[in-house]
């Protein structure tokens, strides 16, 4: 096994749970980046910090997910008998071929440009309505009332979940990002996943009835259909992957939004920028999408001996994590200061939607959503002033990063 080295004082280069790192993790990226990017932990998996190693592994043949064997590798024989590791194993996200081109292939038709496109005035509505529920107020979270409602209502009619099952979702406690870090979770954790993957089932199953006999314009009757076709995809990897579909469709683009509303708000210039210049919105969602990321990491395993990343070997099988937030602020590829925030910066290419065959079904959905939602915000509360920038509340999850809340006013 590599060394491991350690930063100043002995410290963990790589501790992605601990709060300073969940409040800031970039200057833990830059002395990654900088002291060891190719970095070991002490659970033996490798970290690339740097966009060239980070784009190679995401594109590679001779890396892909490996799931069933990485978890039993990292836990025991009997992970795959908890039910939460055992829906996962049957996500296109940690499929790889041929089972992830079948299952990707079932649903990719709903997210084309074009499709996600007609869907504006839609997504203009929602938004729309948003503010108007709250304009007299003067003060929102802009998390729970404004950035949570909009990806939620569009994923629900994507999957053809009716209005009245709604509100739940909307309540939910979206605590499921443990499952994605890359640190170990506890029997209690494990529980917990068990549990709000068993109410899921329950309420998807139910779904699948009333789409069986009341067949909609919607994902939910696509994949059901797929199902009874014959051989097309298992009950499992159907509910599975209705389950992803809404995980991976609305906890990462609240964040966009939120985190883009923060880094706004910390700069205040680039604020004003943007008001004055609306057209600069969609070249300003690359900015946010690359600035404060709100999926953090991915990951890969080798597939076969690799000789040398980073100058690292990597054995087979071997987990390779792959740090989207660094990459995107690696001054090789964004010479022109990466930690500032720029929203006319050119040549912008977040890494934040992942890369090669799991390239984010959802990439473009979720730029128009964002891009709708903060130009709206912009331009119907110009006063908007967040309450506290320094010192917002983030949630305790390093994959995806994003803000418990984030309260404003005008
Ligand atoms: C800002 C918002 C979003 C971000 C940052 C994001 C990020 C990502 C990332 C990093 C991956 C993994 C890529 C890899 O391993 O190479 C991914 C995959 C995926 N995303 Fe997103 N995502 C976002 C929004 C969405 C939305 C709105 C949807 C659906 C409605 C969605 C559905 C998916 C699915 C299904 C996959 C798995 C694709 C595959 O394995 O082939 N995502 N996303």
């Amino acid at each position: 096994m590599n060394e491991h080295v350690q930063g100043a004082g002995g410290a963990p280069l790589f501790n992605p749970l601990s709060p300073d790192f969940i409040r800031d993790p970039y200057p833990h990226y830059d002395r990654l980046r900088t002291i060891d990017p190719v970095h070991v932990t002490p659970f033996g998996q490798f970290v690339a910090s740097r966009h060239a190693d980070v784009t190679l592994v995401m594109r590679d043949k001779r890396f892909g997910k490996d799931f069933v064997e990485r978890s039993r590798r990292r836990y025991s024989d009997k992970i795959m008998d908890e039910p939460v590791f055992r829906s996962m194993s049957h996500w296109m996200l940690q499929a790889d071929p041929p089972d992830h081109t079948r299952l990707r292939g079932l649903v990719v038709k709903a997210f084309t440009a074009r499709r996600v496109e007609d869907m504006r005035p839609r997504i203009q509505e929602i938004v729309d309505q948003a503010i108007d529920a709250v304009i007299d107020r003067g003060h929102m979270d802009l998390i729970e009332d404004f950035a949570f409602r909009l990806p939620v209502t569009i994923i629900c009619e994507m999957l053809g979940i009716p209005e009245d099952h709604r509100e739940v979702f909307y309540k939910s406690s979206r605590d499921g990002g443990r499952l994605l870090d890359p640190v170990p979770l506890s029997a209690e954790e494990i529980k917990k996943g068990n549990e709000g993957n068993l109410m899921a089932q329950m309420y998807f199953q139910q779904l699948f009835e009333l789409r069986r006999r009341n067949p909609g314009n919607d994902l939910t009757t696509q994949l059901v259909q797929a199902e009874e076709d014959g051989n097309k995809l298992t009950n499992e990897e159907l509910t599975a992957n209705i389950i992803l579909l809404f995980g991976a469709g609305h906890e990462t683009t609240v964040n966009l939004i939120g985190n883009g509303l923060l880094a706004l708000h910390r700069n205040p210039d680039q604020l004003a920028l943007l008001k004055a210049r609306p057209e600069l919105m969609e070249g300003a969602i690359e900015e946010f999408l690359r600035y404060d990321s709100s999926v953090q990491m991915t990951g890969r395993v080798a597939l076969e001996d690799i000789d040398d990343l980073g100058g690292k070997r990597i054995p087979k099988g071997e987990t390779v994590l792959c740090l989207l937030g660094s990459a995107n602020r690696d001054p090789a590829v964004y010479p022109d200061r990466p930690d500032r925030l720029d929203v006319t910066r050119q040549n912008v290419k977040p890494l934040s939607f992942g890369g090669g065959i799991h390239f984010c079904l959802g990439a473009q959905l979720a730029r128009i959503e964002a891009e709708i939602a903060i130009a709206t915000l912009l331009r119907r509360l110009p006063d908007l002033r967040i309450d506290d920038v320094e010192n917002p509340e983030w949630r305790p999850t390093f994959v995806l990063r994003g803000l418990k809340r984030l309260p404003a006013s005008w």
